[in-house]
C-alpha cells in the first residue's frame, strides 16, 4: 500500500479550510454502557462533541457516510517495541505508527528496550522528541529498570510506568534477582510492569537442550516454570509493599490459576492475540516466525487463557509488536531474534472471533481500549462520549480480507497471520478529530500527542 502525503491523497480539500467540525453520519456507533445506537458523531477540535440519532451537520464540516460500518474507540495498545532510537533496521516510530494508523491503533505504549535503553530521563526526552515528529498516533513510554537507576525510575517524568525484564533480556535491562527487585519495589511509586521469565531457569534449560536447533525447542526451555516463577516472585513483592503491578503478556494456564486463586485489586495483566490464537503447533507452520517471549505454549493454554480473558482474571489486551527482520528470522534457532509484529492485526483478529462466538464486539473494545486507558489512567481515552477524545476506528464487519504481506505497513514486512482471512478491518481511522487513515491510504501530515498518566 502506498504511502501518500496528505496534499497527494483524496483528503487533500481538507487542508484547504480550517476543519472545525468532523460528522461521521449513520454509524452502529459502540456506547459507553456496550450498548449500539445506529446514529451521527459530531467532532469539534479534537474532541467528541455530540452522540445522537440525528446530528445536522455544522458549517463547515467534513461528512463521513458510515452506512454499513461499526464505529468503536481506539485501540490503545499498551505493550509494543517501536525499535527507534537505534534499531531502526526492524521499525521506526513512523513505520510503526502507519501500521498502528491501518490496524485502528490510536495509541500506544511503548517499551524501553531501544538503543540506547530508555533509562534516564535524557533518553525518555529523547524519544518524546522523535516521537513528536514522526508518530501518527498518541504515544507514551515506560522507562526501563536496571539494577541500579532507582533514582531515574522515581523521578522520570511522562512515563506510563516502570518495565522490568525479570527475563529474557541481556545486559542492563535485566533485573532478575530478588535482591535487585525488592528496592524497585519497595520505593517505585508508579505502576510497574513486568516482563515475568525466570532468567535462571532459562539459563539452565538452554545448556540443557543446547544441541537442539528445531524452533518448537524455545517453548520447552522458556517453559511453563520459567513463567510460573518469575510471576510468583513479582506477586509476592508487589504483595509485600501493595505496590501497583501489571503482568505482561501471561501465557500460562498456570499462571491463570495462581491469579484467579488471589489477585490483589491493585494487580492487572494482559495478554497477546498470539496466545490466544497460535500455539506450539505454529512452529510447525512458520518456523522461527512463531519464536516469541515468552513462547507460544500448547493448545489447551489458549483455551485457558480466553477463559481467563472472558472472567477477567486477564483484563486487557496487548500486541507485543516486536518486530525484526525476515533475514534475522531466518537465522537457525538459537540465533534466530524472539519476536513478532501485531499492531496491524491485532483488532480484526478479535473482532474476527466475535463472529466465531468467541467473545462480543463490546467486549472486545473494553479489552482493547476501555480498560487499558483505565488501567493506565489515561484521561478522556477508550470510549465513544461527549468530551472524550476523538481518537475513534470504522470498522467493516461485514466483508473478509486475508492478511497479505503486500499490504503491510511495518518495516518488517511479514505477519505470523498471513493467510488468515479476517473481518473488522478499519476503513477510517481517525486520531484527535484528524483522518489519518482512510480506506487502505494514509495520511501522513497527521500527528499524535504525549499521552497523559493522571
Ligand atoms: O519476543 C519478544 N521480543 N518479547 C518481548 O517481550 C520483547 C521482544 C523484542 O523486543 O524483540
Amino acid at each position: 500500500m502506498a504511502r501518500l502525503n496528505y496534499s497527494q491523497n483524496l483528503f487533500g480539500a481538507i487542508n484547504t479550510y480550517t476543519m472545525t467540525h468532523l460528522l461521521i453520519r449513520h454509524a452502529r456507533i459502540l456506547l459507553p454502557d456496550a450498548q449500539f445506537l445506529l446514529g451521527d458523531v459530531l467532532l469539534q477540535d479534537g474532541k467528541i462533541l455530540e452522540v445522537a440519532s440525528e446530528i445536522v451537520a455544522p458549517n463547515p464540516s467534513i461528512v463521513i457516510d458510515a452506512t454499513g460500518l461499526t464505529l468503536l474507540p481506539g485501540v490503545i495498545d499498551p505493550q509494543v517495541h517501536f525499535r527507534e532510537p537505534g534499531l531502526k533496521h526492524k521499525e521506526d516510530l513512523f513505520t510503526a505508527t502507519c501500521a498502528c494508523a491501518k490496524g485502528g491503533v490510536t495509541s500506544f505504549l511503548e517499551m524501553p528496550n531501544t538503543r540506547p535503553l530508555t533509562i534516564t530521563q535524557g533518553a525518555l526526552n529523547d524519544k518524546l522528541h522523535l516521537a513528536a515528529q514522526k508518530c501518527l498516533v498518541n504515544y507514551g513510554f515506560f522507562i526501563g529498570a536496571t539494577p541500579d537507576n532507582l533514582p531515574d525510575l522515581l523521578t522520570a517524568n511522562p512515563t506510563c510506568g516502570i518495565k522490568i525484564f525479570m527475563g529474557s533480556a541481556h545486559g542492563k535491562l535485566l533485573v532478575s534477582r530478588e535482591a535487585e527487585l525488592e528496592p524497585i519495589f519497595a520505593e517505585g511509586t508508579r505502576l510497574i510492569a513486568v516482563h515475568a521469565e525466570d532468567q535462571t531457569r532459562i539459563i539452565q534449560r538452554r545448556q540443557k537442550f543446547s544441541n537442539i536447533i528445531h524452533p518448537a525447542i524455545h517453548s520447552q526451555i522458556q517453559d511453563e516454570k520459567v513463567a510460573l516463577n518469575a510471576t510468583k516472585l513479582a506477586l509476592k513483592l508487589s504483595n509485600k509493599y501493595q505496590r501497583r503491578l501489571h503482568i505482561l503478556h501471561l501465557s500460562t494456564g498456570i499462571e491463570t490459576k495462581l491469579l484467579r486463586e488471589s489477585k490483589p485489586n491493585w494487580v492487572t495483566t494482559e495478554v497477546t492475540p498470539q496466545h490466544l490464537l497460535l500455539n506450539t503447533e505454529t512452529y510447525n507452520r512458520i518456523g522461527t516466525l512463531a519464536q516469541m517471549n515468552p513462547p507460544l505454549r500448547s493448545p489447551e493454554n489458549n483455551d485457558i487463557l480466553w477463559e481467563a480473558l472472558l472472567d477477567g482474571v486477564i483484563d486487557f489486551i496487548a500486541t507485543d509488536h516486536a518486530p525484526h527482520t525476515l533475514e534475522e528470522k531466518a537465522k537457525i534457532y538459537p540465533d534466530s531474534p524472539s519476536g513478532m509484529p501485531g499492531v496491524e492485526t491485532s483488532l480484526p483478529l478479535m473482532l474476527t472471533q466475535t463472529k466465531l462466538g468467541r467473545c462480543s464486539i463490546p467486549q472486545v473494545a473494553n479489552w482493547m481500549s476501555t480498560a487499558v486507558a483505565k488501567a493506565y489512567k489515561i484521561p478522556n481515552k477508550g470510549l465513544i462520549k461527549p468530551g472524550y477524545d476523538a481518537d475513534l476506528v470504522l470498522v467493516d464487519l461485514e466483508n473478509y480480507t486475508p492478511v497479505r504481506r503486500k499490504d503491510l505497513q511495518t518495516k518488517c514486512g511479514w505477519s505470523p497471520f498471513e493467510g488468515w482471512k479476517l473481518t473488522g478491518w478499519p476503513i477510517i481511522t481517525i486520531i484527535g478529530g484528524q483522518i489519518v487513515y482512510e480506506r487502505g491510504k494514509l495520511n501522513t501530515d497527521v500527528r499524535g500527542k504525549p499521552l497523559k498518566f493522571e
